[in-house]
């Protein structure tokens, strides 16, 4: 009966612990009613400066028990110490109070996602033992508090490992004291203010540091060298900065790099192939909205792991390189507005099952629409609006189940009944935009039209010179919100059920030849 032994002993043993475990609390619990005078007196002044919400349980909590350690939102560690304050999200207005200071054993802060305004208290940055620190989503302006050296720290290292001060209206420079004095910062949001200057060289003091997010802020200069040390960096986020300069050479040391966010700043630069095949952890790139030049490297599309590039709005020359054909795990390519030339055909697109997002549009592609395309079955939007591509919309586009975006404009598309008829099996498709194309062909009148296109809610088909009537079709569309037809050669009246489309609060037709009636109403 060995077999019964066994479970007999671990059923013992788990009593045993469970007694332990009691035992343990019960002395906890017993501790933690040990929470000090000072602690209280402190925790009571911060109150003071909160205007908590009406109803919000927060003041009777904290006024109805001498015990802080009970209160609401406020937890001790096993030495009846205050270790966290964790009250996000409660609606709280008024200042933080420099009283937080004498919470000297506080580990975990979070007032994230209240209406806190005032400035940013210097307390905040002088906590001995505090690792989490997030004021995120409040109102808090003003400078951050420049202490050099730290106040009471003794040239102490703080122990913060997050601190997080994202989306408020902070302004000036990043003070010395959040690099140099924090070896074990891992993350650093700051996001969504309206701090200034240079950005500092974080790692050669926090060498731990792996996500920093500065996007959004008026950060200006270039991007420092020093990044070489930041050994587990996984996200640089500083896109809608004003950085100019070029893209450093040890930023691309990085190895651990998963997403490097740069858009819209001054960055110049070229995509240089060795640098950039040396992030192999690269998940996303985006250097969208900037001022880089030359071609796209081939060994982009090397890269294992990367799914995401947004290289649009920026100066980029050149075709685009074959190996693209081989990049499966591609998910998102935006090419907009750049000069890139040649024909597209050059390109196999039938390995990327996963690409969702492609935009080329206002570049200078030629050819025709390639066929592989349409093997793209996980194809949401595509934009190849602006180039020079002709010939026609292939039967296989209604391969793609999932498109619910799809613009043509200023190109050399024909035959507008193929088109339609083909999108017959993109029953999820919502915009469709053809403007410039076709010109001058008949606009199809036969009710299935409405049938293939039942979905759409933004309809965009000027200026193509199309012959016909405003076809009855449309009152197919119950969903349609936007309808453009402006510069096209459609006579006959203006139907009377255009007026009785619920959703309808756009309207652009060409009226009587020369006149163009233009409405834009409002949905109730
Ligand atoms: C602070 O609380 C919010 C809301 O619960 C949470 O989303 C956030 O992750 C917390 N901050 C930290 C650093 O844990
Ligand atoms: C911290 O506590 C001491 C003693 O209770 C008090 O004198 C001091 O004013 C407190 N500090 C702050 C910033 O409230
Ligand atoms: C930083 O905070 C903002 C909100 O304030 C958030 O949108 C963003 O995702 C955060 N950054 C990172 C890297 O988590
Ligand atoms: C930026 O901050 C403002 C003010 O706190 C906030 O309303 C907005 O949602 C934030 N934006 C993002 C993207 O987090
Ligand atoms: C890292 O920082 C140290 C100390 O400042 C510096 O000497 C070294 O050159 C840096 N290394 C890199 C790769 O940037
Ligand atoms: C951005 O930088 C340019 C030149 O460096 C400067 O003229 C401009 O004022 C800056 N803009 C902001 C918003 O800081
Ligand atoms: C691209 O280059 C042209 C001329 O060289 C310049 O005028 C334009 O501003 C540049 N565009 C961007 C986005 O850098
Ligand atoms: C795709 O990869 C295969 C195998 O590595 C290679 O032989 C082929 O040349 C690649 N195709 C392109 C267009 O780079
Ligand atoms: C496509 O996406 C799926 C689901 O996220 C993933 O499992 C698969 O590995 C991806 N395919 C490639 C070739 O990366
Ligand atoms: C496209 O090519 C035409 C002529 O080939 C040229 O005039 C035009 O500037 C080019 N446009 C872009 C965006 O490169
Ligand atoms: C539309 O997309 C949804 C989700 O992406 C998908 O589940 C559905 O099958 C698609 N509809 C059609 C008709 O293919
Ligand atoms: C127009 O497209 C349809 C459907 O793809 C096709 O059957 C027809 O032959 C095309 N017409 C012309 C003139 O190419």
């Amino acid at each position: 009966m060995a077999g019964w032994q066994r479970p007999m002993k671990l059923s013992r043993q788990v009593i045993v612990s469970g007694v332990v475990q009691l035992i343990l609390l019960l002395f906890l619990c017993d501790r933690a009613g040990a929470c000090t005078a000072e602690e209280r007196e402190a925790l009571l002044s911060f109150l003071a400066e909160l205007s908590p919400r009406p109803g919000d349980g927060i003041a009777a909590s904290w006024r109805g028990s001498p015990d802080c350690c009970t209160w609401d939102g406020v937890s001790c560690g096993g030495d009846g110490a205050v270790a966290r304050l964790w009250l996000p999200r409660r609606g709280l207005g008024g200042t933080i109070s420099p009283a937080v200071a004498n919470l000297t054993a506080l580990t975990h802060l979070n007032l994230s996602g209240n209406s806190l305004d005032g400035a940013f208290p210097a307390a905040l940055l002088s906590l001995p033992n505090a690792a989490i620190v997030d004021v995120s989503y409040n109102r808090l302006s003003g400078s951050l508090p420049d202490l050099s050296p730290p106040v009471g720290l003794g040239g102490l290292a703080l122990p913060l490992q997050v601190l997080d001060m994202s989306s408020n209206a902070l302004a000036g420079p990043f003070p010395s004291v959040i690099w140099e004095h924090t070896p074990s910062l891992v993350s650093l949001n700051a996001s969504n203010n309206s701090l200034g200057g240079l950005i500092p060289s974080f790692c050669v003091s926090s060498p731990a540091l792996a996500v920093l997010d500065l996007s959004v802020n008026q950060f200006g200069g270039g991007i420092p060298p020093g990044f070489g040390n930041c050994s587990q960096l996984r996200v640089l986020s500083v896109g809608r900065n004003n950085l100019t300069g070029e893209l450093p050479d040890d930023l691309f040391d990085v190895k651990p790099l998963q997403r490097l966010l740069l858009p819209w700043n001054q960055i110049q630069g070229t995509l240089d192939p060795e640098r950039i095949a040396k992030l192999v952890n690269l998940v996303a790139l985006d250097l969208g909205s900037n001022a880089f030049t030359g071609e796209l490297p081939e060994s982009i599309s090397q890269l294992p792991k990367l799914e995401e590039l947004r290289l649009g709005h920026n100066n980029l020359t050149g075709t685009l390189p074959p190996a693209l054909s081989n990049w499966t795990g591609l998910r998102c390519l935006d090419l907009r507005s750049n000069s890139f030339v040649g024909d597209l055909d050059a390109v196999d697109f039938s390995g990327l099952g996963n690409l969702t997002i492609f935009d080329m549009a206002s570049n200078n592609f030629t050819g025709t629409m390639p066929p592989s395309i349409y093997s793209c079955t996980s194809l949401k939007a595509l934009r190849v609006g602006n180039n020079q591509i002709e010939g026609q919309v292939a039967p296989e586009i209604g391969n793609l189940h999932q498109l619910q975006f799809l613009s043509l404009t200023i190109n050399s598309f024909t035959n507008i009944s193929g088109m339609f008829w083909n999108l017959q099996g993109c029953n999820n498709l919502t915009a469709l935009l053809v403007s410039y194309n076709f010109y001058g062909e008949a606009l199809p009148d036969a009710g299935w039209v409405g049938d293939h296109v039942s979905n759409v809610r933004l309809l965009v088909m000027g200026n193509c010179q199309l012959t016909g009537q405003i076809p009855s079709w449309l009152s197919k569309l119950q969903d349609l919100n936007i309808l453009v037809l402006a510069g096209n050669r459609l006579t006959g009246p203006i139907p009377s059920w255009l007026g009785s489309m619920k959703k309808l609060y756009y309207l652009d037709l060409p009226w009587q030849a020369s006149t163009q009636a233009t409405c834009h109403c409002h949905s109730p």
